[in-house]
């Protein structure tokens, strides 16, 4: 084995597997491909046999390669293949709230929070859309702190006299747009805590305490948190997994909602559901939104983690320049480049001015320093380089989860694979619980996101997002075996469940 594939003390034949599993994600191996014989992989990688046939073993039995007898190995469809597709929403109309579960968003997830946090800490997080920290680049973070703490000692005090975004910032992020289809001036753009904070000044903007505000059914619960401590009202529209938010019954609601006055979209790689919307959608969605005066805010924090040939034109693309824009455009750098600079960025279109006050009144100065950091990065080689390097990660990542679960999990369970991003939704089998699968799940040391956090329609008992943020290791796979041995007893199926914090802190319960 060459120098640079022997990083850890994982064991030889697992680093060898991880490696061709690397090349079958990134698609250098492709379905059907015949795999090196076990002579060859030991020449090529100085092993020996039997840890090249463990290779091939832990690949078969990672379901990535399959053996034909007498033949070989061969590479193997995606994973997921195996697994029933993601369903369209039945109906084509708005969601209403249900009254049995609706104990107001924030308090749903503040019970889930505080379950985690008596749960003590956990081994394994599963429940956050974070990358694991070793997939960003610190190293080159660090080395441009430093050059920027020398060439400008005073970056620490007040930056340009307030409200304004610092005009390096400003000049970046146009050009940035600028790469990915949208002209923005830079004085329309300005620096924002995170997205949340913009979607937050975006809803401030636009709307008053008592009005509707339509979002994607189900939604990140960011969202619906937004909308609920202003005192709106969140309207869920059926979203398909694929094609995002329903335009039919975004008309419907827009027709017969007389206080309804904005919309929510996150278009590409929709949380939680994955769905990438299409151009055409995209466009029909401002044309909807400008024939009823519907502000239209877009949450566009995952477009660099999709994975196509060309970069996705957010949905402000088809929005009118200047004044006249409908469109509210939010974006962020806090999963793709660094998570703690907490730096995000929003054109608001004709609601500019009023946002720029708004911000001022709420936050004062922004932070300078992270503003440079990220204005001097995202133009860079460096940062495209590290995103093809992050997506490329996550690809894996994704695939190893999407296997785990066709593994593990129930029959019945359903799953689209989407094209990008840090996290799987899971329709489970009815009869499961996902959020006695919380509670459970913490028992043994395991965090997940239950489905009812993201809606307050109480359709989404059954479904489960996963995070697929940190390397698939040895014991991330146990997480899943034990999350559907929880589920089989859930369905009457199992026997006693082997926690993995238990493997790990011998003083929790045996078995739950
Ligand atoms: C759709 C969506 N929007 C916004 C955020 C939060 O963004 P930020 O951390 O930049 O405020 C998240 C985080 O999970 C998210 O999933």
């Amino acid at each position: 084995m060459t120098r640079s594939e022997n990083r850890s003390d994982t064991p030889r034949y697992r680093q060898l597997a991880a490696l061709y599993e690397q090349a079958i994600a990134s698609g250098s191996l492709q379905p059907g491909m015949r795999m090196p014989s076990v002579r060859e992989l030991c020449q090529r990688h100085q092993v020996s046999l039997t840890t090249a046939l463990q290779g091939l073993r832990h690949l078969e039995a990672q379901g990535c390669v399959e053996a034909r007898e007498r033949v070989g190995y061969f590479v193997r469809a995606p994973g997921s293949a195996s697994l029933p597709r993601a369903r369209e929403p039945e109906v084509c109309e708005p969601l209403p709230s249900d009254p049995r579960v609706f104990a107001g968003i924030n308090e749903r997830i503040s019970l889930f929070l505080e379950k985690a946090r008596l749960a003590g800490p956990l081994p394994l997080d599963l429940g956050s859309a974070m990358p694991a920290p070793s997939l960003f680049d610190a190293t080159a973070l660090n080395r441009l702190a430093h050059s920027l703490l020398r060439e400008q000692p005073d970056i620490l005090v007040y930056g340009p006299s307030a409200p304004t975004t610092h005009p390096e910032f400003q000049q970046a992020m146009a050009r940035h747009a600028l790469g990915f289809g949208l002209s923005l001036a830079p004085s329309d753009i300005s620096a924002t805590l995170g997205n949340s904070e913009g979607v937050n000044l975006a809803l401030d903007a636009v709307a008053e305490p008592g009005d509707v505000i339509a979002v994607e059914s189900p939604t990140f619960f960011g969202i619906l948190q937004a909308i609920e401590v202003r005192g709106l009202r969140a309207l869920e529209i059926p979203s398909s997994p694929h094609t995002g938010m329903s335009l039919e019954a975004l008309e419907l609601a827009a027709r017969n909602e007389p206080r309804l006055k904005g919309v929510v979209v996150v278009p590409h790689l929709q949380m939680p559901q994955g769905s990438v919307m299409p151009d055409a959608h995209k466009q029909r969605l401002v044309a909807l939104c400008v024939e009823y005066g519907l502000a239209l805010v877009e949450d566009d924090i995952y477009r660099e983690f999709v994975e196509t040939s060309h970069p996705l034109r957010p949905v402000k693309a088809w929005d009118r320049p200047g004044d006249a824009g409908q469109v509210i455009y939010c974006a962020s750098l806090s999963k793709s480049f660094a998570p703690g600079l907490r730096q995000g960025w929003m054109s608001a279109g004709r609601w500019q001015a009023r946002v720029q006050m708004l911000k001022f009144a709420s936050t004062r100065n922004m932070q300078t320093w992270s503003q440079l950091l990220a204005a001097r990065s995202v133009n860079s080689p460096g940062y495209e380089r590290h995103l093809r390097r992050l997506r490329a990660q996550l690809r894996l990542q994704r695939e190893q989860s999407a296997r785990a679960v066709a593994r593990y999990f129930p029959q019945g369970t359903r799953l689209s694979l989407p094209p990008g991003g840090l996290s799987l939704w899971l329709e489970l089998p009815v009869g499961i619980s996902s959020t006695r699968l919380y509670d459970q799940a913490l028992q043994c040391g395991i965090r997940i996101a239950p489905g009812p956090m993201f809606s307050n329609t109480g359709r989404y008992e059954h479904f489960l997002r996963l995070s697929c943020g940190m390397p698939f290791t040895p014991q991330v796979e146990e997480g899943y075996r034990t999350l559907g041995e929880l589920m089989a007893q859930q369905l009457g199926q199992g026997r006693g469940v082997t926690c993995l914090s238990r493997l790990l802190y011998p003083g929790l319960p045996e078995a739950v």
